[in-house]
């Protein structure tokens, strides 16, 4: 079965040919990052219209690089939230007119399931139940994972979202946007020893996460060390790699006790990660590392699926659709959409 994925939830305009839920013969993605970067964070209304411009040419190219014709296709699958709603509603439109003209069927999917789906489209595969992480810009959830249909919020960010938190200290430091991989680099050349950033707990049993207190802590001591007018190139010429590192270091820790406290408290042998964050290494390492050594696999995507793209949507979409999850052209975009477990079969959502 070949599924058209489509994917517009935030800044990247993705369209993908999945064959059967796993082979993927193309993955278009074009981002407008570079227009949002002088605004050190994805201004919605560019990135809509980024959508409306670009989004019939990536499709063409999905499907030339898949070799298919429209009328080959047999499932559409778009993602129909969480979002920004105005570029959600670009991706969802396509998706309902494809699905009218093609008569193939449509499923709306979930931006975070499609993100640990990521890490299911690998050859060794993760046995269900697992606990699952998703990092994004916008999300850092912890789900327990009973099938590809029945899923519970265990934990989620109550204020940034740790790759918020990377973009916000980048921004920090004068280091540019996306934060993410600019910090990862300069760490590399830092000490995460050097500055005890907190790490925060929240309550004793929660699965819940809170970064701004990390951010926050990582701006005092700047302004502390840097002086509050300190110039781009005196904060460069200091020891921003340890500041760096060492924000990466809290970050990765936070994230690896709680992903810990959640496997133990379900008692699952396998975790899998999704999202852009889970491209960092440190956090793959750690997360490997501590999860291991507690008898529990680890599963992360290939690197080129921990960003947005719709190869991840094309293949949830075709198991949705396998366990008779199908959509109606009634469709919304559901910027807030949070996971309910589902358990209907043969009926429409
Ligand atoms: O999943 P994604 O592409 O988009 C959302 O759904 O938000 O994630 C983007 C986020 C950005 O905050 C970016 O800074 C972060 O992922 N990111 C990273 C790395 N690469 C991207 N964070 C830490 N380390 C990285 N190497
Ligand atoms: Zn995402």
């Amino acid at each position: 079965m070949l599924v058209l994925g489509i994917e517009t939830s935030c800044d990247e305009t993705a369209v993908s040919v999945v064959e059967n839920g796993k082979r993927i013969l193309s993955n278009e993605v074009l981002s407008s990052l570079h227009l949002h970067k002088k605004y050190g964070g994805v201004v919605p209304e560019i990135a809509t219209r980024h959508h409306v411009e670009l989004i019939n040419y990536v499709l063409r190219a999905a499907l030339g690089k898949a070799k298919v014709k429209l009328s080959g296709i047999d499932l559409i699958a778009a993602v129909h939230g969480p979002g920004l709603v105005g570029a959600l509603l670009i991706g969802l439109s396509l998706a309902k007119v494809l699905s009218l003209a093609l008569n193939a069927p449509l499923v709306g999917i979930n931006h975070l399931q499609a993100h640990l789906y990521a890490a299911l489209m690998l050859k060794r595969r993760p046995q269900f139940p697992f606990v699952g992480l998703v990092v994004s810009g916008g999300h850092t959830n912890l789900f327990y994972v009973r099938d590809y249909l029945i899923w519970e919020t265990l934990g989620r960010t109550r204020d940034d979202a740790a790759g918020e938190a990377f973009d916000k200290v980048a921004k920090i430091l004068n280091l540019g946007y996306p934060g993410g991989p600019v910090i990862e680099k300069m760490a590399k050349c830092g000490r995460p020893d050097k500055i005890r950033f907190p790490r925060s707990c929240l309550e004793e049993n929660s699965l819940d996460f809170s970064f701004s207190g990390l951010k926050t802590a990582v701006l005092y001591y700047v302004r502390d060390s840097f002086g509050r007018r300190a110039s781009k190139k005196s904060i460069r010429n200091t020891k921003i790699a340890d500041v760096a590192a060492s924000f990466q270091e809290a970050a990765v820790d936070t994230l690896a006790e709680k992903a810990i406290k959640a496997c133990l408290l379900k008692g699952v042998k396998n975790f899998v990660a999704g999202g852009g964050v889970v491209a960092n290494r440190r956090l793959r390492e750690v997360l490997r590392r501590r999860l291991n050594r507690r008898g529990i696999d680890t599963y992360f995507p290939k690197f080129g699926l921990c960003q947005d793209n719709a190869a991840m949507v094309a293949g949830l979409g075709y198991q949705q659709y396998l366990r008779g999850i199908v959509s109606n052209l009634n469709l919304e975009a559901q910027p807030n959409l949070t996971i309910v477990p589902k358990r209907k079969r043969k009926k429409e959502i």
